[in-house]
């Protein structure tokens, strides 16, 4: 299937402080995944440090949740996405003050990296509040599409886990009805609450938090790779 980018917001902001321009020349450079190189047959080998799996979150923004959840679980391996250079150099300055030695960055288009990971190479993909185009003229703009999600099921693991999770009614409807039209995937919800209640441990995000500020009710939808 042709693939379009599905890059639209913008990457930069104010200006980085020096130190955070110092930590994106220095750590962030360490840590950043080569993709322009094949991937390395193992897939652990990204890491400094031995891991028994590999998650991907996709825009993790200030990467709140992503460093949550690798503190939380030393021995996974953890793939984080943010093409925004603010949110990048926050996540790198948490990485590096935490020393955690389970997390590679990749600061570009999503789809860029899921195309470069080998197949069943992933146990979770998280997509957390992604931007959500509401007008319906730029629907075509959300990162769940038809070709996003052929990418997403080749790379995760029979078994896997696909995580959304968005405080917009139109964004939750569009993902289960294009979810749902894929055989890769099902819908792991048995009643309300497995859709209106967060996942166990569940950190939050950023986004969420002002979703709930604004008086939106999130949705948290676990699809599960057949
Ligand atoms: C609404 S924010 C949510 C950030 C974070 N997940 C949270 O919940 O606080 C969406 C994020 O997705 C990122 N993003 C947009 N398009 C992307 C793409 N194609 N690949 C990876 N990240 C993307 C944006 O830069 C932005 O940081």
């Amino acid at each position: 299937m042709q693939r379009r980018s599905t890059l639209y917001g913008r990457r930069k902001g104010k200006p980085l402080s020096q130190r955070r321009e110092r930590l994106m020349a220095d750590v962030f450079r360490s840590l950043a995944v080569d993709i322009l190189r094949p991937a390395p047959q193992t897939l652990a080998d990204l890491f400094a440090v031995p891991v028994d799996d590999i998650r991907l979150e996709i825009g993790f923004g200030g990467g709140e949740h992503l460093i949550s959840e690798a503190k939380a679980s030393p021995a996974t391996g953890f793939i984080g996405v943010e093409p925004f250079v603010e949110g990048m150099a926050k996540a790198v300055a948490a990485i590096d003050a935490d020393g955690l030695a389970n997390i590679r960055l990749h600061d570009g288009d999503a789809a860029d990296l899921i195309a470069w990971l080998p197949a069943a190479s992933v146990s979770q993909v998280d997509l957390l509040y992604p931007d959500p185009w509401p007008k319906r003229r730029h629907w075509k703009r959300r990162f769940v599409n038809p070709a996003n999600l052929e990418g997403i099921a080749r790379i995760l693991a029979p078994g896997g886990a696909f995580r959304f999770a968005s405080d917009i009614d139109s964004y939750v409807a569009w993902t289960l009805r294009h979810v749902l039209a894929s055989p890769a995937f099902e819908w792991t919800a048995e009643r309300a609450d497995d859709w209106r209640l967060p996942w166990a441990g569940w950190p939050g995000t950023r986004y969420e938090a002002k979703a709930f500020r604004e008086g939106r009710r999130p949705a948290y939808l676990v699809f599960r790779k057949r």
